[in-house]
């Protein structure tokens, strides 16, 4: 965090990037929130190497997340093959960056490493089919992600998640030689942006949809969503050369079954991959 200390924004700026004209009261700040609310996706990188011992770095703040009942269900590949990288970027809808990136890593929900362990010690794991298990891996691995991403980001890197993999999970498992119970939940582009290719700070909603106090109340959300709207048709027309809104990019992303592209049917592949989901 040290070198990257004096390029972080101050409070006001942070927010104000964050929230367009919804700014939430100012708390307690330091460095560390900074760098989390200057966060952005990145979908642009240089060829350049990483420093040697990076990903080593990025593993060990990875495996510091909390895991549930610390049965560290998860895992992560790396993809340096070109050939894999290609048909990484394939299933996920053709996106360069995946090609591009010095570091492209599967985060992976892995029960079959506690499965082992059961049919080493002539316990069979009575749990581990069911869909609780898998949500716990799916969970493990995301925290797992964002830790690495956060430190990524400390060190002047850039990401983007990529989960678009689970257009066809089975193939990244072929390709990956996963073993039944194993399922990459989501790639991650890790690099140097490209010039320009950072973009601004991606607006979100208003904090008074998200926090609720006490109670769920939805009530906030028509006047927040038209509100997030201009703020995001604004933020797309700067940085996409698009006019979407955020309702319109929702519904484009959630509103048929098409445009799951495949995603429709993980169930079935998850199953055929040792997840019964019971
Ligand atoms: C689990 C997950 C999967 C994602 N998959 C993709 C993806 O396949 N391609 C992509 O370009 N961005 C992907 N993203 C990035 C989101 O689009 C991005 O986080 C979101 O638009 C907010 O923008 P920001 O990260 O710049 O704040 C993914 C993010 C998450 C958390």
């Amino acid at each position: 965090m040290d070198g990257m200390t004096s390029r972080l924004p101050t409070q006001p700026a942070a927010l104000a990037a964050r929230y367009g004209a919804a700014v939430p009261p100012a708390g307690p700040w330091n460095a560390m929130i900074a760098a989390l609310l200057d966060h952005r996706s990145v979908r642009g990188y240089r060829p350049d190497p990483l420093p040697p011992g990076t990903l080593e770095t990025l593993v060990a703040a990875a495996q510091s997340a909390a895991t549930s009942s610390n049965l560290q269900t998860w895992s992560v590949v790396t993809v340096e093959d070109p050939a894999a990288r290609a048909v990484m970027a394939e299933v996920a809808g053709g996106q360069k960056h995946i090609q591009e990136c010095p570091l492209f890593m599967v985060f992976l929900a892995d029960v079959s490493r506690n499965e082992r362990l059961g049919e080493a010690e002539g316990k069979p794991l009575e749990g581990l089919p069911y869909l609780e298990t898998f949500l716990v891996a799916a969970i493990d691995a995301a925290l797992a992600a964002q830790n690495a991403v956060v430190a990524a980001e400390s060190l002047g890197l850039s990401t983007v998640y990529i989960g678009a993999l689970r257009n066809d999970p089975l193939k990244v498992a072929e390709v990956l030689g996963l073993p039944p119970g194993v399922m990459g939940v989501f790639g991650l582009c890790v690099g140097y942006p490209k010039p320009r290719a950072e973009g601004e700070v991606k607006p979100r909603l208003p904090q008074g949809v998200v926090l609720h106090r006490g109670r769920y109340d939805a009530g906030p959300e028509p006047t927040a969503r038209a509100a997030y709207d201009a703020e995001m048709s604004a933020f797309s027309q700067r940085n996409e050369m698009a006019a979407d809104s955020w309702t319109q990019r929702v519904i484009a992303r959630i509103g048929t079954v098409r445009a799951l592209r495949g995603r429709d049917r993980l169930a079935a592949a998850l199953q055929a991959m040792g997840f019964p989901l019971r």
